[in-house]
């Protein structure tokens, strides 16, 4: 595995890939990698002929009173995972690399952006997808790798790529979660045990919402009030919605295509998302399943 800190040593070492005729996976990250990330990047391993991981705490998507201060790194750890994983390249550039000085240029998200996490986290998303435009120029990967656990971050990533015509394939992986259900994140690591527990309680009112659906209850604010009954362990609701899986709109009335029910919440200081994907035909392939979904 080789690790490169600089755009002009990432260009070089992926431009020999492509040379050798590699398809190139992209696996975009923040770092203090666990179980979820390493999905992403098997699942490149599996589609792609060579990985490239990026590890950047990106400022621009954090708001003034966010963590990014205190976000968590564990830069030696995460070496060692993407080494076991089989990454051919790793980058690992610092802000200097990422934002020189006098940068003033940005991707502005459209509709996607607004409801949901967009309402909460002004500018975030503006952030995302200046970020990750900038890492797909550098990469010029074929196929690039999202988890369906920051769905919104997937719609406005997948928009952007149809928006701007940007020649990369996203590929969109189902959640990967702790065996009690919790959706593995890197922000876990903040929560007390005791929080931990009442953590639960998120994914596990999304899977009370998950069984009623599948024994065919249909109607959405019924689907929603299910959820937001059960989520005795959270200290503030930020959202609980059901939404259409594509457009992010909400959905009144009847689950009558692929939706997603969503959740914003803090337990303690933590603030922890999740959802979960509702389809109404499943025989049909869903938008959101593994795979290459423009
Ligand atoms: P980060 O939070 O590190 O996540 C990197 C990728 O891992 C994202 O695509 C995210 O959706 C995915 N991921 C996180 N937890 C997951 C889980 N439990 N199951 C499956 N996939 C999971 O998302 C970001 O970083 C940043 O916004 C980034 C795209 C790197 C831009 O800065």
């Amino acid at each position: 595995m080789r690790v490169v800190r600089s755009v002009a040593e990432l260009r070089i070492a992926v431009k020999a890939m492509r040379e050798q005729g590699l398809r190139i996976g992209f696996v975009p990250t923040m770092g203090y990698l666990h179980e979820g990330h390493a999905a992403l990047i098997r699942q490149s391993a599996n589609r792609c002929d060579a990985t490239v991981v990026s590890i950047y705490v990106n400022p621009t998507q954090f708001g003034p009173t966010e963590d990014l201060a205190k976000y968590p790194q564990d830069l030696e750890a995460d070496q060692n995972l993407c080494l076991r994983l089989g990454v051919s390249l790793l980058f690992l550039p610092d802000t200097q690399e990422m934002y020189p000085s006098n940068f003033q240029t940005f991707i502005e998200p459209g509709r996607v952006a607004e409801p949901l996490c967009g309402k909460y986290r002004p500018g975030h998303f503006r952030g995302v997808a200046t970020v990750v435009a900038k890492l797909f120029n550098m990469v010029q990967p074929d196929l690039a790798f999202f988890g369906q656990k920051d769905l919104q971050q997937t719609a406005v990533v997948k928009r952007m790529v149809r928006d701007l015509n940007l020649a990369v394939d996203i590929a969109v992986v189902p959640t990967i979660r702790e065996t009690d259900g919790l959706a593995m994140s890197s922000r876990n690591v903040y929560l007390t045990p005791e929080e931990r527990r009442r953590a639960l309680s998120i994914s596990l009112a999304l899977f009370s919402a998950e069984s009623a659906f599948r024994a065919g209850e249909r109607d959405a604010p019924r689907l929603q009030a299910l959820v937001q009954e059960c989520l005795w362990g959270v200290d503030v609701l930020q959202y609980c919605e059901l939404v259409d899986a594509q457009s992010l709109e909400t959905i009144v009335g009847q689950v009558d295509r692929s939706a997603a029910l969503c959740v914003a919440a803090f337990v303690g200081s933590t603030r922890l998302i999740d959802n979960i994907l509702l389809n109404p035909h499943p025989e049909a392939q869903g938008i959101l399943g593994v795979g290459v979904s423009q």
